[in-house]
């Protein structure tokens, strides 16, 4: 465990028996089993050639549900803990050149980006903006990394991030990746869907959309399993997880919330209402996945490859 930053934790992972880790790529994260029983998702920030060490960075939420309270107050070097994955709903695809956004510690995800970009030798650069300079983690060690690809741009002295600068760049093709705060997120996304460019955003992130209405709300719906043709009726006040896992289906599920991708399926008939916060406009337009935990239909049926 090591204080990177004001308010952020790193924790260094291994296995209690040495043995190498799961494979990973940047973008990926962990589900954390705590000993409470709270299960919180994290990015992955270290090397993903070291398959010996996972590491994360923990933000310390004093408002929040418990999770990163419980990280940085109970914790202890040494400790055995449980995780589940690494699973990625935020890959990094094949490129010449990116350019990264972060804002505060939506920088995890982002670092391990910025160390692959650098290995293969894409051109890349950051923006990294936060509250002020001391509460941004890891910024010594980008700064080694970039070599002057990475702007720190801390709010108290510069102000905030020049988000028409990052439009331009996506208009003259620049594909951009970012993770940090909603309201950062939600003002990238409303200026890249402004200028048409939403497919050349890629986006993480901590929490999902707001106001979204719950999976439980809606109409009545039915949903047929392709492989087995069996059928699920899913009730107003039910997600079509719980729907179907009442019926004795498995469904494998993280957050629960729409925003890790593990409950992503394949739709083969059917109009989903999207209330997740991970698929792109454009992937809500094809219309053939959808995320069960939150989202429901458009129309009375639903066919999934299930
Ligand atoms: Fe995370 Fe559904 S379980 S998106």
């Amino acid at each position: 465990m090591r204080l990177e930053a004001e308010g952020v934790m790193s924790l260094e992972l291994q296995a209690t028996d040495g043995a190498p880790l799961p494979e990973w790529t940047p973008g990926a994260h962990i589900d954390l089993l705590l000993p409470s029983g709270l299960v919180r998702q994290y990015s992955l920030c270290g090397d993903p050639l070291d398959r010996h060490r996972l590491r994360i960075g923990v933000l310390l939420e004093s408002k929040g549900r418990g999770g990163s309270q419980e990280v940085h107050g109970r914790l202890r070097v040494g400790q055995k803990l449980a995780i589940r994955g690494p699973r990625n709903a935020f890959a990094l695809q094949p490129d010449q050149s990116y350019l990264f956004v972060a804002g505060g510690i939506g920088i995890t995800p982002i670092l391990s980006m910025a160390r692959v970009a650098q290995r293969v030798g894409a051109q890349w650069q950051l923006l990294y903006g936060g509250r002020a300079r001391r509460s941004m983690a890891f910024v010594s060690e980008l700064q080694a990394l970039g070599q002057g690809r990475v702007e720190i741009l801390p709010t108290d002295e510069v102000g905030l991030l020049d988000l028409d600068a990052i439009v331009v760049a996506a208009a003259a093709g620049q594909h951009i990746y970012s993770c940090g705060p909603a309201v950062l997120l939600d003002a990238l996304s409303a200026r890249f869907a402004e200028a048409g460019l939403s497919e050349r955003l890629h986006l993480e992130r901590f929490a999902p959309v707001v106001p979204v209405p719950g999976a439980g709300t809606g109409e009545t719906l039915k949903v047929i399993l392709a492989r087995s043709g069996a059928e699920v009726e899913v009730p107003p006040d039910c997600s079509i997880m719980g729907a179907l896992r009442a019926a004795g289906h498995q469904i494998a599920s993280s957050c629960e919330q729409g925003i890790c991708g593990m409950c992503e399926t394949r739709v083969l008939d059917g109009i989903p209402d999207h209330r997740d916060s991970l698929l792109t406009e454009g992937e809500r337009a094809r219309g053939n996945v959808m995320m069960l935990c939150v989202s429901r239909a458009l129309t009375p049926t639903l066919t999934l490859d299930l």
